[in-house]
């Protein structure tokens, strides 16, 4: 029950078969099954594989935005008796040591729509929460868990698997991470920072200045106001009015292209330009001489033509060597783009 090679991994739609070019890559002899066309997949590692997770952690494949293990599955009966199933299975880890009373524990449940069963996900988070609570004398959470249970419904079968929330590349159910809308947001688009400061464990409150290319109407100029910095945007479009007359703000309403800044002046560069990914990583090329060594880049990199994996290597052919990737990843709120978090050298 310890042991498993077998998994579900999920990227956002249309993404899957790039996830399972990066696994395969990974893992050479990975079987795939597709659970959700294009979106959800079960895969099993060769077993001679120790630690797979360790490996994709180390790695981390750009499109795959959530994986959980599957320790044991089951046939659907579609009757009441898969709640039991399921039951029997927790009471066993609990046996087995798994999981310690006084655990915090999160249960994730996710249903293929196409899955006609009589119980909705949350009757077995219900049935699951009550089992922590009264026998393994643990506390259900949402978030922040030692461990996640994760639950999976398909058209056919039941997966469950048991893992630390590290494990799982996100804590969210499926990756699926989701953000309070504010009554006054500017854009949507802030969701794709504010995600990518906490993917990447980024802290924008060291930073003091930062530049923001392609900023209108300025929701990622927003959160980094919020966060205490100066910023700079370029934009030829219009910023909101909400964020005009703000001390921290200098907006130059210009083409990027046509801007000149002061060397070194930013420590954090934003680019979140839907635009030609070539001729974007020109336009960040030209203006990296106003970010000091050491500083970071977040960039927004639209995938054109379908074809992800080359125009990240387009790109970073650009933008190295002033620049060193830590990481790409494509990120529940990036449609169809990706995000790199780089480092100036
Ligand atoms: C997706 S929007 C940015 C949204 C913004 N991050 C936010 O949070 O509200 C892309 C922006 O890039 C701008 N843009 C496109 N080409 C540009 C260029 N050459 N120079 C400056 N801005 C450009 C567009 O005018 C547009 O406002």
């Amino acid at each position: 029950m310890t042991h498993t090679n077998t998994y579900i991994g999920t990227s956002n739609h249309g993404f899957a078969q790039y996830a399972q070019d990066e696994i395969r890559k990974l893992f050479p002899l990975t079987k795939f099954y597709l659970l959700v066309p294009t979106e959800v997949f079960l895969f099993e590692v060769p077993a001679e594989i120790e630690d797979p997770i360790a490996v994709i952690k180390e790695q981390e494949p750009m499109f795959l935005r959530h994986v959980q293990p599957v320790t044991q599955e089951f046939e659907i009966s579609r009757t009441d008796a898969d709640i039991e199933h399921l039951k029997g299975w927790l009471r066993e880890a609990f046996q087995a040591g798994l999981i310690l009373p006084g655990e915090k524990i999160a249960t994730q449940v996710r249903k293929d729509e196409r899955a006609d069963v009589p119980y909705a996900p949350f009757s077995i988070k219900a049935a699951f929460d009550e089992i922590i609570v009264s026998e393994i004398l643990g506390e259900p959470v949402v978030r922040y868990s030692d461990h996640i249970i994760s639950v999976y419904i398909s058209a056919a079968k039941l997966f469950v698997g048991l893992s630390k929330p590290s494990d799982n590349l996100s804590d969210w159910s499926g990756g699926a991470i989701r953000f309070m809308k504010e009554q006054d947001q500017i854009s949507r688009a802030k969701f794709k920072l504010l995600e990518a400061e906490q993917r990447f464990g980024i802290d924008f409150s060291v930073a003091r200045t930062a530049l923001d290319i392609g900023a209108a109407p300025g929701g990622w100029t927003s959160l980094l106001l919020e966060r205490g910095l100066k910023v700079t945007a370029i934009d030829p479009a219009a910023m909101s009015p909400r964020l005009l007359g703000n001390p921290l703000l200098k907006i130059h309403k210009k083409n990027a292209g046509d801007v000149k800044l002061r060397d070194n002046e930013f420590d954090l560069l934003v680019c979140d330009m839907s635009w030609d990914p070539r001729q974007m990583g020109r336009l960040v090329a030209d203006l990296l001489y106003s970010l000091q060594s050491g500083g970071t880049a977040i960039i927004t990199v639209k995938l054109m033509h379908k074809k992800p994996f080359q125009t990240v290597r387009d790109i970073l052919r650009i933008l190295e060597p002033s620049l060193f990737l830590l990481k790409a990843k494509q990120l529940f709120h990036n449609r169809e783009e990706l995000t790199l978090y780089l480092q100036k050298t």
